[in-house]
Order: structure tokens, then sequence, then C-alpha cells
């Protein structure tokens, strides 16, 4: 018997990390959030997803679909990575119908292998970069003539913040408002070089995966906190007005505050959740004051914290304070915190480098 060809296809996807955050969903089936977020997409020479994904008719249809995730076998059967790989398969079935010639890769089982080069599930958005590396590497596969928009709208439905990193520089997650979720997804609110001077550092204070999901997480919260339900009436709304102004003003001021209340706010919904969760920890507040510390020395505000559910720090600044941020956070930081000096310590420019449409 002839050796049956495999189709493959490899991507990268870069992390994204909001100012505005993403915490709460009013459709879980289809993936839907409470709320409109925004966020930065980070350079992927740090900090990406790296996916092949290929098919064949020789893979034994027995073993169906499968993931190898960081080298150890990853569940694929949960409903949001089965709803990208039915929305990705029936855009290649229509494409198949369409032209008879074209090998039946809708029909074959679907092999993935996909690496993290960095913390996977402790608030480092793995599930961002993960998803969207995942929709676009099969996405590659079936050679579907799809957008960012098309597929940051497939992203969403495996996790809520993938939908943003298929765009590049600052971009916005909008809510929608659609029963079927058709107007849920991302789009670029400005390009990196917008505001290329923006600069990420990142401080993994904990590696490890956290104890609460981001899915389970939110869930809970929305379940039992009546501050998240000030949080998505009036502070999200408000913030990303500001946050959106800020941005296309280039004012770092705005920007950085807008960013640090409304990490504060979120995770002081975390904190309002009964039973509470609590994602920061006491090196998590040595960086807020540590940013606190930097400010005020400063005589403006030249850094911005934020945290996703995770206790690692995301710092925003600009480049000309790059010896302010990054050298006060080594003297702050390292003598004071057991162990500080094995973390890491990285600064990143946000990226234009995937595709914009
Ligand atoms: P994070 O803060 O890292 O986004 P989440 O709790 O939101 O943490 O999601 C972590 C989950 O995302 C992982 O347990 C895994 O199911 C999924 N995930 C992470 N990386 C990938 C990847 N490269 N490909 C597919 N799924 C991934
Ligand atoms: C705190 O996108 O990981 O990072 O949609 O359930 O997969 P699921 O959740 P996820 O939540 C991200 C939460 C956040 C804020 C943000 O990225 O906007
Ligand atoms: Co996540």
């Amino acid at each position: 018997m002839a050796a049956e060809k495999v189709y493959r296809a490899s991507t990268t996807a870069p992390v994204n990390i909001a100012v505005v955050k993403y915490w709460g969903k009013r459709d879980a089936k289809l993936n839907l959030p409470t709320n409109s977020s925004l966020s930065v997409t980070l350079s992927q020479s740090d900090l990406r997803t790296l996916t092949t994904a290929s098919c064949s008719a020789s893979y034994p249809a027995s073993e169906g679909d499968s993931l190898l995730l960081n080298g150890e076998p990853s569940d694929v059967s949960g409903a949001r990575t089965q709803a990208c790989f039915r929305e990705l398969r029936a855009r290649r079935a229509a494409l198949e119908a369409a032209d008879p010639s074209l090998p039946k890769l809708s029909t074959m089982p679907l092999r993935l292998v996909s690496e993290n080069n960095f913390p996977t599930a402790a608030g480092l958005a793995s599930s961002a970069a993960g998803f969207a590396a995942l929709v676009r590497a099969i996405a590659d596969l079936y050679e579907l003539p799809a957008s960012p928009s098309e597929l940051s709208l497939i992203a969403r439905q495996g996790s809520g913040s993938a939908c943003r990193s298929l765009f590049g520089g600052y971009v916005a997650w909008r809510m929608g408002e659609a029963a079927d979720g058709s107007d849920s997804m991302a789009d670029q609110v400005a390009e990196a070089k917008h505001w290329p001077d923006m600069r990420a550092l990142i401080l993994v204070v904990s590696a490890a995966k956290k104890g609460v999901s981001s899915t389970s997480g939110m869930q809970q919260t929305v379940a039992t906190s009546g501050l998240f339900q000030e949080r998505i009436a009036k502070v999200v709304p408000e913030n990303m007005a500001r946050m959106e102004k800020a941005i296309k003003e280039r004012d770092f001021e705005a920007f950085a505050e807008v960013t640090m209340r409304d990490s504060n706010s979120f995770h002081a919904t975390c904190a309002d959740t009964y039973p509470p969760i609590f994602y920061m920890n006491d090196v998590s507040r040595a960086a807020i004051r540590a940013v606190e510390t930097i400010n005020q020395a400063a005589g403006r505000t030249v850094a911005a914290y934020t945290f996703d559910a995770g206790p690692n720090a995301v710092i925003y600044y600009l480049e000309k304070d790059t010896e302010a941020v990054v050298g006060t956070f080594f003297h702050v930081l390292g003598g004071a915190i057991d162990g500080w000096k094995d973390s890491v310590i990285k600064g990143l420019k946000p990226t234009v480098s995937l595709d914009e449409g």
C-alpha cells in the first residue's frame, strides 16, 4: 500500500496581557463575556506558543484527534477545544464540497503538537497564545481563506482571551450583543508602531499552575460577587473608553492609571467571590509597592502594574524610563525577596508580527 501523505502546518502565536480585564461569562457554552476587554500583544521573541497541526488518512480513526502539550498528552474532548475543531472542519468541508479535487482533510484525524516557552496555566495567558496558535495552525493546514477576525471568532470559543492574540499591538475584544456570539470578537485599536516605545516587563513570581483556573474562577465570581455587578455595569465601560482614548493620544499617565485601577478592580472582585479567590501573593504585593516607589521617586507615573489570574506581574513602561523601572525593580526586590534572583525578568516589545488583516 502506498504511504499516505501527511499534511502539516506550523505557526506561532504571542501572549497578550489585558489592561482592561475579561472576567465573567454571560454564556459559558459559546464563551461569551460579560464585558469588553483590551490588551497589549507582546513580542513573540520572548513568550510564545509554537503549534504544529497535521492530518493524514494514515492516522487511525480509532485514535481520534490528539494534542501533545509540552510533551504530555492533553485532553481534547472538552467542549471548547471541540468547538474549535468543529468550526474549522466545517469551513474546510465547505471548500472540499466546492472543489472535489481537494484532498478530504476535513475527514482525517488531527494531531497537534504544541509547546509554550513560558509557564503554562500560571497567569501568563497560556490559554490565549495556546488557542490562537491552535486555531491558526489548523486554519493554515486546511488552507482556509479566513481573516484574523474570523479566526478570532473561532479562537474565542477555545479561550476568551485567545481572540485577542490573533492581532498585534493594542487589541479590544468587543463583548457583542448577538445571542449566537457572531459579533463577539477582537479588533485592533492601534498597531504596535503607533506607540513603539511601550515596553512590558514580566516578573515570573511563580511558574506553578494556578489553584483555580480562569474558567472556573470567573464563573464563581459571576455567581457570588456583588462587587462584580458594579464592575461590569460601570467600572469596565468607563475603563474601556478611557483606555482607548489614552492609547489613541499616547497618554502614558492615563494608560497607567486605568491599567492599575482595572487590575485592582478585577482582583477585588476575586476577593469578593465567596469563598474568596486569591491570585496575588506577597511577592505580587511587593511588586505593586515597588511600582509606587518608582513613580514617587520619579515624581510622575513611569510604570504600571497589572496581574492576570496568577501571581506574576506585568509592568508596562516607556523605553526612556527603562533605567528607572528595570533598575529599581532589581534594587527594590532583589535584596528583599528570597529567591528573587532566580526569577525571570524580561523586557518585551509589543509587536505586530502576526497577521493584521
Ligand atoms: P493561563 O493563565 O495560562 O491562560 P488558564 O487557566 O486560562 O491559564 O488556561 C490554562 C489552560 O489552557 C491549560 O490547562 C490548557 O488546557 C490550555 N492551554 C495552555 N497552553 C496551550 C496550548 N499551547 N495549546 C492548547 N491549549 C493550551
Ligand atoms: C484574568 O481567557 O483564560 O487573564 O475564556 O475561560 O479560557 P477562558 O478564560 P481566559 O481568561 C483570562 C482572564 C484574565 C483577563 C484577560 O486576559 O482579559
Ligand atoms: Co487563560
